[in-house]
Order: C-alpha cells, then sequence, then structure tokens
C-alpha cells in the first residue's frame, strides 16, 4: 500500500553526504520555496496538505504555524523536537542518522514560512553520535549556499544550532524544552501563554517534531494537494512506525495512513508476525504513553470494523475500546508477555521521569510504582488492584503537562484489559513468580 516518501532514497549509498543528496533531488524544496512562492503561499500548502503533528499529540501542522505571532517587534524561533526519549519510539533517531540532509532541508523551508532566521534543533543528551551528523549536514549546507546570509541570493538567511539536552524524557515537552534551551532546570511551563506567542527567550516559537519538519521538504516539491491525497480521511500522508516487542522483523517502517494493523503486524514488509509463532496478547500502538489493546480490540475495533494505522482508527470507540497512534512507537506483546511487569517496569520509568512540579505526579507515581512492585513481587492484596485505579484517576487531568496521563493511562488501561492477570498475581503468587523466572520484560 502506498510508496515511500519520506525513507525513498534511504538505500542510496552515501545519502548522508550533500553531494549524493543533492544529486538525488535533495534541496529542490528549498529552491522551489525561496525562489519561486511567498513564505505565506509555502504555509499554505503545508495546511492543504492536512499534515498532522508527528510528535505524539497529531496536531494540524498549518493550523499551529498559523497561531504564531507575527508582530515584527521580536524575533520568531523555530525549534525541532528531537529529544525522542519515549519508550519504544525510535524514528526520529534513524531519521537523523541516516537522511540528515532531509531534516536540515525541511527546517529552511519551514524558516522560510514562518519568518525565522535562527533554528534550533533540541537533541536528546544520549544521542551523542547523532550530534556529529548533524553538525556535519549543516556544515556541508552552508559551504553550498543553502544556510547562512543569503540563501542562493534570494536575501533570505538562517542559521541552525544543534543542543544537546542532558538526558531528561520531560525535556521532550515543548516547553519543559524550551526551559532547558534557555540553560534551566527541564520543568515544563504553565500554558497558556503558548510558545506561538511566549516560547523561546520569551519570543513567538513553534516547536515541532523531527519526522514533522523532514516532511516539509516533500510537501512542497508534490504540492499540498497531491501530499493530501495519500492515506486516509483526515490522517494524511505517510508516517514512520517504530515496531518493536515479540514480532519477528522490529525497525522503522514508513506506511501510508491506513495500512490495516492486521497487515501491518502479520505482513511480510513490515513486523513479519509474532516471533516463534505464538499468538498476539496486546499492543501498546503510540508509544509507551497510549493505552494498551489487547488483540482482539486492536487488530478490529469494538464494532467489529478492522482497526486501521490512522489517528481516527486508533481512537475509534470510547476510551475503554479506544487507544491513540501516538508517536507512533508500536510495541507488540505475546501470549507469554506478563502485562503486570510491563506495567510496573513502564510505571518505573514515568516515577523517575516524573520532574516533580505537580503533587499528583510526582507522588502518584511513586505510589503506583510501589503498589505495582508489590503485586509483581506476590505481595499483593486484591484491593491493591482498584487502589491503582483510583491513583490513575486522581493523577489523570489534574497536572501541569500530560506526563501525568501518561503516566496514569498504561495502569488504568493495563488494568482494565488485564485484571485477571493482576488477580492471577495476588491469588497465585508462586505459581507466577515460578512461570516468569527468567522471562525478560518486553519494554
Ligand atoms: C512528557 C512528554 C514528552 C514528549 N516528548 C516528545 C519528544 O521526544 N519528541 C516530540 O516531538 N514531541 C514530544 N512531546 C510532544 C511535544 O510536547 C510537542 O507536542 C511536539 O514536539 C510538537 O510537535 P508536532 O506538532 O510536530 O507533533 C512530548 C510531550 C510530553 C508531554
Ligand atoms: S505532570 Fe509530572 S512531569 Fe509534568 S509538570 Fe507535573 S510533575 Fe512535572
Amino acid at each position: 500500500m502506498g510508496g515511500k516518501i519520506l525513507l525513498a532514497n534511504m538505500d542510496v549509498p552515501g545519502i548522508r553526504d550533500f553531494d549524493v543528496y543533492h544529486a538525488s533531488g535533495g534541496y529542490k524544496s528549498v529552491e522551489k520555496a525561496l525562489r519561486d512562492m511567498t513564505p505565506a503561499q509555502v504555509a499554505a500548502e503545508v495546511t492543504r496538505s492536512g499534515l498532522r503533528g508527528r510528535g505524539g499529540a497529531g496536531f494540524p501542522t498549518g493550523l499551529k504555524w498559523s497561531f504564531l505571532d507575527k508582530k515584527p517587534d521580536k524575533p520568531r524561533f523555530l525549534v525541532c523536537n528531537a529529544d525522542e526519549s519515549e519508550p519504544g519510539t525510535f524514528k526520529d533517531r534513524y531519521l537523523m542518522q541516516h537522511l540528515p540532509h532531509l531534516l536540515i532541508e525541511g527546517l529552511i523551508v519551514s524558516s522560510y514560512a514562518l519568518g525565522v532566521k535562527s533554528c534550533y534543533i533540541y537533541i536528546r543528551g544520549e544521542f551523542k553520535y547523532l550530534v556529529g551528523i548533524l553538525e556535519k549536514a549543516i556544515r556541508e549546507a552552508h559551504l553550498h549556499g543553502f544556510l547562512g546570509e543569503n540563501i542562493l541570493g534570494t536575501g533570505f538567511g538562517l542559521q541552525i544550532y544543534v543542543h544537546p539536552g542532558a538526558g531528561a524524557y520531560i525535556c521532550g515537552e515543548e516547553t519543559a524544552l524550551l526551559e532547558s534551551l534557555e540553560g534551566k532546570r527541564g520543568n515544563p511551563r504553565i500554558k497558556p501563554p503558548f510558545p506561538a506567542f511566549k516560547g523561546l527567550y520569551g519570543c513567538p516559537t513553534v516547536v515541532n517534531n523531527v519526522e514533522t519538519l523532514a516532511t516539509i521538504g516533500p510537501i512542497i516539491n508534490m504540492g499540498g494537494e497531491a501530499y493530501s491525497k495519500i492515506g486516509k480521511g483526515k490522517s494524511t500522508g505517510t508516517k514512520l512506525i517504530s515496531a518493536c516487542g515479540n514480532i519477528n522483523k522490529p525497525g522503522v517502517y514508513e506506511i501510508e495512513m491506513g495500512l490495516p494493523v492486521k497487515d501491518f503486524i502479520y505482513g511480510d514488509a513490515y513486523c513479519g508476525g509474532i516471533a516463534n509463532d505464538k499468538k498476539l496478547k496486546a499492543v501498546i500502538p503510540g508509544g509507551s504513553s497510549v493505552p494498551i489493546l489487547p488483540a482482539d480490540l486492536i487488530v478490529n475495533t469494538a464494532s467489529g470494523v478492522q482497526r486501521l494505522m490512522t489517528f481516527e482508527s486508533m481512537a475509534d470507540g470510547d476510551f475503554i475500546s479506544g487507544t491513540m497512534l501516538g508517536s507512533g512507537g508500536f510495541i507488540v506483546f505475546d501470549e507469554d508477555a506478563c502485562i503486570v511487569r510491563n506495567t510496573w517496569n513502564l510505571t518505573r520509568f514515568y516515577r523517575h521521569e516524573s520532574c516533580g512540579q505537580c503533587s499528583p505526579c510526582r507522588e502518584g507515581t511513586g505510589w503506583m510504582e510501589n503498589v505495582l512492585h508489590r503485586i509483581e513481587h506476590g505481595q499483593g492484596k486484591m484491593s491493591d488492584i482498584d487502589l491503582l485505579v483510583r491513583i490513575a484517576k486522581n493523577i489523570e487531568g489534574t497536572t501541569i503537562c500530560p506526563l501525568g496521563d501518561a503516566a496514569a493511562w498504561p495502569v488504568a488501561s493495563a488494568i482494565r484489559h488485564f485484571r485477571h492477570e493482576f488477580e492471577e498475581h495476588v491469588l497465585h503468587p508462586a505459581e507466577v513468580l515460578e512461570k516468569e523466572r527468567g522471562l525478560q520484560a518486553v519494554y
């Protein structure tokens, strides 16, 4: 189903270097945008494309850009969110490692559309190996006149800076990211004001995901209208999915939006089925923060319709039977995976990564981890299961940033769909511990 857009030139030898990238049609969108289009026309093409942010929330990119405060009294900034720390999500690093110029190209065209002269790539601290790759690509783009004071003689100028973080998941949240970029502790800000009005150094700022920005060049090349015809409904275009867990072929795949989930899991071109011919038990389809769904509900919706890889289809149903496409971190569990152990492991992560500003998140993630630890280790009580549900409910919607929800949803959804496993841990701890001996957590 569908051709590749982002990864189309992935297999061209040497594509990471400017010369090869340029010879393969790279940077054409910069020439087209800067020479033949006004900034407003570029932004209009992005709106027309229907592109939705690939960082997790799926917010329409053109609409986000239209919010940017355009008053001339302050500089505007574009910040590329390359923090990618969500368990199960590993597609942005893949793009930056193999196609750094695709990102640089997108940053130039986006900056032109937004009237930005300084652009930052905020990259996760652990991605040290990518910093050199990106800086080399930026140097090459300068050398060939695609960055600097007067790009291609058009009068438009842009500098791109790479800023490594220190390795905190919360710095992927856009306002924590801006704090960190300003040299402060990465604590999320209270919104409003939104970054479009008061972002980096108090100036209007757009924060977009790596994949979102890498898609801008291809959109300008093919035109927004053509891009909007790819995909399904309001989920236009293609999406990178990082697939992991108990599957035959873990990796990063570019899919056309609308691909049936079943084809993605079992198709030879994608995950290639469940490893060791086991049965599918469950999937977390959008990175660790989104609700887990059992096999029957991930393959078909509650109303029996085939579930598709789109923002809408993933959310189909009520809050109980739906989930989210999120950042596209697709984590697959086979029949032997222990949902309790994986939920506990994940909650340890959120407890560690909570910035501590809000009591429900700071305390709640710790309480949930303690309770899950005792259930997993054979010391749980039946009442602990509802206690977990109550703690999760008290975190949800009560915090400054969505990390609270991100920590609560996996626990609540795991109990909703796999309560029997939690009960089994409480009622038969010795048997469960024996069964799990030597079993690794999936994530
Ligand atoms: C705890 C937390 C972590 C996040 N981590 C990332 C991240 O690593 N990369 C990313 O693009 N967005 C991340 N986001 C979402 C960003 O806040 C923001 O919505 C996104 O960068 C916007 O880009 P988009 O509109 O292109 O999707 C995170 C959000 C939260 C609450
Ligand atoms: S929800 Fe958690 S991570 Fe977000 S601001 Fe509050 S304490 Fe910090």
